[in-house]
């Protein structure tokens, strides 16, 4: 099969193409012929070498974790899935990922392809979806009324996040530059913060929520705009504990732990219309097509998800 990997650590024209053998399948798992997936920074970073400590995997590399496409065989042991069925997933992907035609993926991340929606919107999901659902519902309990503070509203994460925000019912405040402010409120953002003029933690007061996309800086002074007893939960990175405890914040802290049935949940929120992924930019299944992709993701400016078109539907 065709697949676009790295056999090295460095920039973005470590991608190359090569011809892999096709995966065979466990008893759990389906084999999946990819139509689409999508970029996340864990790929760049992954592909730097940032992550080498701590996702030990063998070279050749196929980077890529957001699957959308068609099950082609199925494990003795797979219940749920027939050959033929749509699916999409955010698979496991030691030791191959999704830039590539083919991949196996254990039952349990699987979830059916909503109805209504493409192979390219569906491959926009698994990850950040899952990620937004993981720390907003399950970590932040949100509810009808909180004041959400998410921050980089129009990434891949935030874009989602607003919108499963507003579904719950929470008034939601988002950074993003000003050229997102039209887009942000689209998606449902009550209070815009252009990051470039204003400083968020002089707007905002008595939020239940911070959600972190961001890391450092941000993360610290997040504290600031939370009310006793918030929660700022954060995808990049251990909170400051002593501070948390100063302030009477909660906190947490995830590496996300995909799950088939979570983003099942995520795909009835697409088929009902409550929530819409962006497709910012789309690249084709080509080494130059990734590279290009690599290097619109690591500007940390794209918007909403960045696609890779895999292969066409016939009908
Ligand atoms: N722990 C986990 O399991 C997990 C899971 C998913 C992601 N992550 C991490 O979470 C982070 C976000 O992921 P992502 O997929 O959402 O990234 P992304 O899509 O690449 O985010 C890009 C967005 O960030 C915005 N942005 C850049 N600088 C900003 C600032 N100073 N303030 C507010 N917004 C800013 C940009 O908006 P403008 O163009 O308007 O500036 C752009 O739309 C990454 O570091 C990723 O690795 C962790």
């Amino acid at each position: 099969m065709k697949a676009i990997v790295i056999e090295e650590y460095g920039s973005a024209d470590q991608l190359v193409e090569r011809d892999l053998p096709t995966p065979e399948i466990k008893d759990d798992q389906v084999l999946v012929e990819l139509y689409a997936t999508s970029i996340n920074p864990i790929d760049w970073k992954m592909r730097a070498g940032y992550l080498a400590q701590m996702l030990d995997y063998e070279f050749p590399i196929i980077l890529g974790w957001d699957a959308a496409g068609i099950v082609k065989e199925v494990g003795s042991a797979v219940k749920n899935y027939q050959v033929g069925d749509r699916v999409f997933s955010r698979p496991e992907t030691n030791p191959r990922g999704t830039y590539a035609e083919y991949i196996a993926i254990d039952e349990n991340l699987l979830a059916p392809l909503p109805k209504g929606v493409s192979f390219e919107e569906a491959a926009s999901v698994p990850l950040v979806g899952q990620t937004a659902w993981t720390a907003l519902v399950e970590l932040a309990k949100i509810k009808a009324g909180d004041k959400v503070l998410i921050h980089a509203g129009a990434g891949g994460v935030g874009s989602l996040a607003i919108q499963i925000a507003k579904h719950f019912g929470a008034a939601v405040a988002s950074t993003a530059s000003e050229d997102n402010e039209d887009y942000l409120k689209d998606l449902g953002v009550d209070v815009f913060i252009d990051y470039k003029k204003q400083d968020f933690e002089k707007e905002l007061a008595d939020y239940d929520i911070v959600f972190d996309t961001m890391g450092g800086d941000i993360q610290e002074k997040s504290f600031n705009v939370l009310k006793e007893g918030g929660i700022l939960v954060s995808i990049t990175g251990q909170p400051n504990q002593a501070l948390a405890e100063s302030k009477g914040i909660r906190t947490a802290y995830f590496f996300l732990e995909p799950d088939g049935a979570r983003l099942a949940k995520l795909g009835e929120l697409m088929e009902s219309g409550a929530m819409k992924p962006t497709i910012g930019s789309q690249f084709p299944f080509s080494e130059n097509g990734l590279r290009e992709a690599h290097r619109l993701s690591e500007t940390h400016h794209a918007k909403g998800k960045i696609v890779i078109n895999i292969k066409t539907p016939s009908s």
